[in-house]
Order: C-alpha cells, then sequence, then structure tokens
C-alpha cells in the first residue's frame, strides 16, 4: 500500500429524449447565414464556430459543445460564439434578443443536469475565451477574473500568494469560475468555507437585453437594498450572462493531511462524524462518504491508488477526512490523537485508516474519492441524483432504490449494474448513482418520480449542488413551494421577457 497506515491496529444507447421536457411554447429563431454575418462584424472569424455558410465548420467541431460530459443530453445547435470580451457579450445578446435568438450560455460543459446543451437549435455562447485575472489583491484575498477561467488556474495563479479558491470539485480542470457560479457549485472545500452565496463578493453580468449589469463590487459589506448578485448565483444561465466574478480567496493552509477510514457499517458514519468533529474541531476541512461499491468502482477504473486488501476487508463504506490548519505537529497531533482513540474504542467506529504521508499520496486519497464520477460513467451510463437528504438516511434511501429496481425487474447486468452512493456528508448531500448500460426510457420510468417521492418523503432537496438544468425541471415542485415558483417565473419574466436565455432550464 501507498500510504502508510496509521499507527493502526487492524481489528476485527444512447440517451432516452428528453424533449418531453421541452417547453412547447416557446417558439425562437434559428441562426440563419445572415445572423452569421451580423456576428462576423462583432467578433473574428476564429470566434465563430457554425455548419452555415460563410463560416461552413464541421459538425464534428460543434459536438463537443453540443454533447453533455455524460453524453446523455444532446443538442442540434448550429453555431457557437465564442467571445473574448464582456462588450462583445453584449453585443451578440442584445442582437439575438431583438431577433429572438434563443442563446444557451456554456463554460466548461461539465454540467450534470443537461444545463449547458441546447434542447434544440439555440445558439451556444461559450466563455471559454474570456480568460483574464483582472485583479488580485493579496491583503483582503479578493480575486477579480472573467468568466472562462478555469478554476483550476485560478487555485494555480492564487497558490504562489499563499491563497486558495474556496471551493474544489473534480471537474476543476474543466469547469469555469462563471459556471460555478451560474450551478452555485458546492463540492469538496464547503463544510469548510461555505457555499458561492457567501464567498461571491460581486458578479458582472450581461442581461438578455444586452445591458451590462456591474456589480463587480470588491466589498465585504454592502448593505444598499437587494442583492442582486444573489440571484444569478444558481441562476443556471436563465437570467442572463456572467461575465465578471469577484470572489473571496481563501488563506492557505500551512499544513494539510488526510485519511481514508474504512467502517464496517454504515451506521457509524453518524456516530463518527461527531466524534471527528469533536476531536478536529477547527483544523477539520472535509468529511467525505464513499461506500464500498462507489470504492470498488474508482480502483477499476483506475481512480486513485487501491488500499491494501486488509485495509479494505470487512468494510461497508469509507469516510475520507481531510484536515487543513496552520502548524503541522499541532493538526499531526490531533489527527493522530483521534485515530488512536478510535482504534481503541470498545467499540470501535472503523476497522482501520491509511493516512497519507507525503503530499503524492494526499493526492492519491483524494483521487479515489474525485474519480468516482469518472469511474461511473466508465462503468455505464449514469443517472445521477443529487440529493439533500438526513445524513441518518443516506444508507436506507441507496437501499430502498435497489430494492424498488429489483422488484421491477430491473437489477441485472443488462439494465442496472449497480446503485451506489457517495457524497459530502458533512453537508448532508448524497450522490446516489444509478448505474446501466444503457438509458432507457423503462429505467427512467422505474426511477421517476420514484426517487423524487422518496426525497420528498425525507423533506429534502432534488438537487443539493448540481442544479435543475434540463433534467429537473419537471419536478421542481417536489422542493419548492407553488407560490416559490410563482416568484421564480415571475423573476425570469421580469430579467428576460422574451425568454432567450437558456430556455426549458430550470423552469418548464
Ligand atoms: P457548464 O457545465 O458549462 O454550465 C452549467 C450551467 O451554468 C448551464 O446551465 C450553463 O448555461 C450555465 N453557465 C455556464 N457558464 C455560465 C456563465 N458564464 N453565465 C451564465 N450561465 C452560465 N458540481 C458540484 O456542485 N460539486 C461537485 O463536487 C462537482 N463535481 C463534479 C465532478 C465531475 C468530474 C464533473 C464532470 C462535474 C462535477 N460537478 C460538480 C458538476 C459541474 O462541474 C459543476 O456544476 C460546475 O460548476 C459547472 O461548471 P461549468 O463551467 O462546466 O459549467
Ligand atoms: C461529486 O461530489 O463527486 C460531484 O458532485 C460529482 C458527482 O456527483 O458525481
Ligand atoms: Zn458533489
Amino acid at each position: 500500500m501507498f500510504a502508510t497506515r496509521c499507527a493502526v491496529r487492524r481489528l476485527p444507447q444512447r440517451a432516452a429524449r428528453r424533449w418531453a421536457h421541452t417547453p412547447a411554447t416557446l417558439k425562437f429563431n434559428s441562426v440563419t447565414e445572415q445572423d452569421i454575418a451580423h456576428f462576423q462584424k462583432i467578433l473574428p472569424a476564429a470566434s465563430i464556430i457554425s455548419t452555415l455558410s460563410p463560416v461552413s465548420s464541421p459538425a464534428s467541431e460543434l459536438s463537443i459543445f453540443n454533447d453533455d460530459w455524460m453524453n446523455k443530453y444532446h443538442g442540434k445547435s448550429t453555431t457557437v460564439l465564442r467571445p473574448k470580451s464582456t462588450k462583445e457579450v453584449s453585443e451578440i445578446v442584445k442582437y439575438c434578443n431583438e431577433r429572438g435568438i434563443a442563446i444557451v450560455p456554456q463554460g466548461g460543459n461539465t454540467g450534470l443536469v443537461g444545463g449547458s446543451v441546447p434542447l434544440k437549435d439555440e445558439l451556444i455562447l461559450s466563455l471559454g475565451n474570456m480568460t483574464k485575472i483582472r485583479s488580485f489583491d493579496p491583503v483582503s484575498g479578493i480575486i477579480v477574473a472573467d468568466a472562462g477561467c478555469i478554476l483550476e488556474a485560478m487555485s494555480e495563479y492564487l497558490a504562489p500568494h499563499d491563497y486558495i479558491m474556496p471551493l474544489d470539485l473534480g471537474a476543476k480542470g474543466s469547469c469555469q469560475i462563471g459556471g460555478n457560479v451560474s450551478t452555485n457549485a458546492g463540492g469538496l472545500r464547503l463544510l469548510r468555507y461555505g457555499n458561492l452565496h457567501g464567498s461571491v463578493l460581486g458578479l458582472e453580468v450581461v442581461l438578455p437585453d444586452g445591458t451590462v449589469l456591474d456589480q463587480l463590487s470588491t466589498l465585504r459589506k454592502d448593505n444598499t437594498g437587494y442583492d442582486l448578485k444573489q440571484l444569478f448565483i444558481g441562476a443556471e444561465g436563465t437570467l442572463g450572462i456572467v461575465t465578471g466574478v469577484s470572489i473571496l480567496a481563501a488563506p492557505a493552509p500551512q499544513a494539510s493531511s488526510n485519511v481514508m477510514l474504512a467502517l464496517p457499517k454504515y451506521d457509524n458514519v453518524l456516530p463518527l462524524f461527531r466524534e471527528v468533529k469533536r476531536q478536529l474541531s477547527e483544523i477539520l476541512s472535509a468529511f467525505e462518504f464513499i461506500d464500498r461499491k462507489s470504492y470498488e468502482l474508482a480502483v477499476k477504473h483506475g481512480q486513485g491508488r487501491a488500499l491494501n486488501d486488509e485495509d479494505v476487508e470487512g468494510a461497508e463504506c469509507f469516510v475520507l477526512v481531510e484536515t487543513s490548519g496552520g502548524k503541522r505537529e499541532h493538526d499531526e497531533e490531533k489527527l493522530n490523537g483521534l485515530l488512536e482513540s478510535l482504534l481503541e474504542a470498545d467499540e470501535p467506529l472503523i476497522n482501520t485508516g491509511v493516512l497519507s504521508q507525503s503530499p503524492a499520496q494526499f493526492s492519491q486519497l483524494w483521487a479515489i474519492r474525485e474519480g468516482i464520477t469518472e469511474a461511473v460513467s466508465k462503468e455505464g451510463k449514469a443517472y445521477k441524483y443529487d440529493i439533500s437528504i438526513p445524513v441518518a438516511s443516506f444508507k436506507e434511501v441507496v437501499d430502498k432504490t435497489r430494492d424498488h429496481l429489483k422488484s421491477k425487474g430491473l437489477l441485472h447486468d443488462d439494465a442496472v449494474k449497480h446503485v451506489v452512493g457517495y457524497g459530502h456528508v458533512g453537508d448532508g448531500n448524497l450522490h446516489l448513482n444509478v448505474v446501466a448500460a444503457a438509458y432507457t426510457p423503462e429505467i427512467e420510468a422505474a426511477l421517476e418520480p420514484f426517487v423524487y417521492e422518496l426525497v420528498a418523503s425525507y423533506k429534502g432537496s432534488i438537487s443539493a449542488e448540481h442544479g435543475i438544468g434540463a433534467m429537473k425541471t419537471h419536478a421542481l415542485q417536489y422542493s419548492k413551494s407553488t407560490t416559490s415558483i410563482d416568484l421564480m417565473k415571475k423573476i425570469k419574466a421580469l430579467f428576460d421577457p422574451k425568454g432567450i436565455m437558456n430556455p426549458g432550464k430550470v423552469l418548464e
């Protein structure tokens, strides 16, 4: 095994089409050759990809923009525009609004709910060419960046200044800060730094009529009426296009460590979380849950390095604990103390703990957790449910879903191969993934509304962090009251009366 075990005693087919959810009433104009001629006045040739003449790009160039990360949702756009400035975005949007052309704003296209690709032939406005860091203040830690900056590139920019981004996710190498803001992405650091509603200080947004709303504040405190930027955080591109983001970076921890704990039974997760919080207190920065099958899939598909067999034996699930603090000796002492007390307890909550001993080992343990998404999609076609429910019910929900599919005769290798659970225990967020041989209407009908009703029965949320996108518009009422949905519709109509901005996403 790569990582020294702590002073540890071992104890005993193609997507089912989702057009059914497409708003039938919305009618938009398709992009024409005349429109392309107009875009050529706004943008240089290299910023326009279109199968229409006179650009005539091969269709293959469009597919990475039309197909989503899971290859589950497929748009039919003829045209992708890649502006380099807010002014260019504004001119494009103003023109599209006048012409009645619908727009899908697109960041890194790593979204998991079909929000980032067209439902039909909407124009795709990709932010990928807007990659400037506009400013950074090393005293306050406030960084202002173009929306198209890749999350990982921002982290790399901050590292020499001893700061980190307040969010981190497995898609960091591709997702963009504008996409993160627009989905209100959660991820692996939320337990420590909270969500983007807290750390985003300001936004620059191009509204659906082309007006630039400049709220790119760098103030920590600003109580001057309605906080409009909050509306765009998690709006999934339905209210406007985020072009600039001001965000509060966090001081880089001086010492970080992690340990993979193997638990004999799921019931130990909650008491373990309580104990870990009690003992590690201010240095606890992540508490991530991985069920046995998720671990096996990660290892099978080359994510991270496998633990030793004896560390895995008898484990029903795993928890990855991370500490981030100011002083290595102090933090290590606390972590070792925790492990000793866990292992020496009369009724131990864990079987073993595998403690990383170097930065490489630290990354390898994280790679197991972060790699589950990719592993699941290599294993088959994933139906991904991203839910908030009481932590005590995580296992019950996974088991009930598996039993339900079994009762429908769908739990076999040619239909549903696995039902797995992993996620952010610290945030009450379970990722329930149903891994199938193919996306089929039969499996989808077995899962929905079953899963949404199950979530509602726990008074949970049908989306903890991935959003609604195209996938869950029809299920919004399971988590939002009619009054809330009516208000959301009024807000949408106020910002976007023609409905051109990412139609059919979030709201039906
Ligand atoms: P896209 O996928 O391009 O777009 C997502 C949505 O935002 C779309 O509705 C799009 O229209 C809109 N949008 C994008 N950019 C803009 C903009 N500039 N202005 C207006 N609207 C815009 N999500 C989590 O919350 N937590 C995780 O831990 C997590 N891990 C992931 C791991 C993997 C391997 C993958 C593939 C995905 C993961 N995700 C996670 C989901 C996804 O990465 C996030 O939702 C991410 O924030 C999307 O960013 P993006 O730039 O790829 O946006
Ligand atoms: C994660 O926590 O790994 C992400 O949200 C992605 C996923 O749910 O697969
Ligand atoms: Zn997640």
